[in-house]
């Protein structure tokens, strides 16, 4: 009998511009995502369970670890989901719960694919996701840095006079004191034995921003895409990375027929060397990883 099966294969980054002594969290979310896969979980539930992962862990920009806003209280957090079943869901601004990626996923069950700010965090109490606010020590840290920088001449954001933050300032609170955090994005992308295909990512967002400041992490085809051949996620300066609808692009020269590193090449080609960028992918036959940056990833695969 003719064997359709696939090999199970996950793959996961810890944002452009992270550490690779962080690997370790990639590496664990890569665990949490097999096993799902193992257990006879599907390509999206495997995704989610690697970003749930690197959610909780604290040293990653997304959920326990997302860096703090201008003010230096408000949280605000992004993640999606998607699948070659046609899944689809995201979160944009949502503020207060310890898995965005969760309210994401919840989201695609609804009639719609992305929910913001109140109204997301609302959808989520509903979904019975309790009230929870965490700030790590590496956030409050990089926050201190980031006001300092701001009162310097030092853009803190590639192309972005600091300037311009004060110029635009739509906090309650009036700018008191603000370093450069890289906007990184945690990420998984999946393909389990049924050749399914999945991605979740989710982010803190970028700092410094304005509030209500979107990136490319909830927005299809930017951030992420998922499809009959293959999944995308990406990493780095969501204002960039919108433009070129990213994630989309990758995919359409896998499914093109394009050699996956080479698909993954061209997209970072599209950038200017100073702009942080950072993909992973995973086709029907390969898996692999490209940055312009230092990125933790982790790939693991099935062979049994
Ligand atoms: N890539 C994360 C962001 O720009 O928000």
């Amino acid at each position: 009998m003719h064997d359709t099966r696939c090999r199970p294969a996950v793959l996961v980054h810890g944002g452009a511009g992270g550490s690779r002594q962080d690997e370790d969290g990639c590496v664990h979310a890569a665990e949490s995502a097999m096993a799902a896969l193992q257990r006879g979980e599907d390509a999206l539930a495997a995704a989610t369970a690697a970003v749930v992962t690197m959610e909780d862990d604290g040293r990653f920009n997304a959920g326990s670890g997302s860096v703090l806003c201008l003010d230096g209280l408000t949280v605000e957090m992004d993640a999606a989901v998607m699948d070659s079943r046609g899944r689809l869901g995201a979160v944009a601004c949502l503020q207060g719960v310890k898995n965005p990626i969760l309210v994401a996923l919840a989201v695609a069950a609804t009639p719609h694919w992305l929910l913001c700010g109140e109204g997301a965090e609302r959808f989520a109490r509903t979904r019975g996701f309790a009230h929870h606010y965490a700030v790590s020590e590496k956030s409050r840290n990089r926050h201190r840095q980031l006001i300092a920088q701001l009162h310097t001449d030092a853009a803190a954001t590639y192309d972005v006079d600091n300037q311009e933050f004060m110029r635009f300032w739509n906090y309650d609170k009036p700018i008191s004191a603000a370093v450069a955090t890289p906007c990184d994005t945690v990420g998984a992308v999946t393909r389990d034995i049924q050749g399914n295909f999945a991605v979740a990512g989710s982010t803190g967002g970028s700092a410094p921003s304005l509030l209500g400041r979107v990136g490319d992490t909830p927005i299809v085809g930017s951030g992420f895409y998922a499809g009959p051949f293959g999944a995308v996620a990406v990493t780095g300066l969501g204002e960039h990375i919108v433009r070129h609808l990213l994630a989309h692009t990758v995919y359409q020269a896998i499914a093109g027929g394009m050699p996956l590193a080479l698909a993954l090449q061209q997209g970072l080609d599209r950038f200017d060397a100073q702009i942080d960028i950072g993909l992973i992918a995973v086709s029907r036959t390969e898996a692999g990883s490209r940055s312009n940056r230092s990125m933790p990833t982790a790939l693991m695969t099935d062979d049994r």
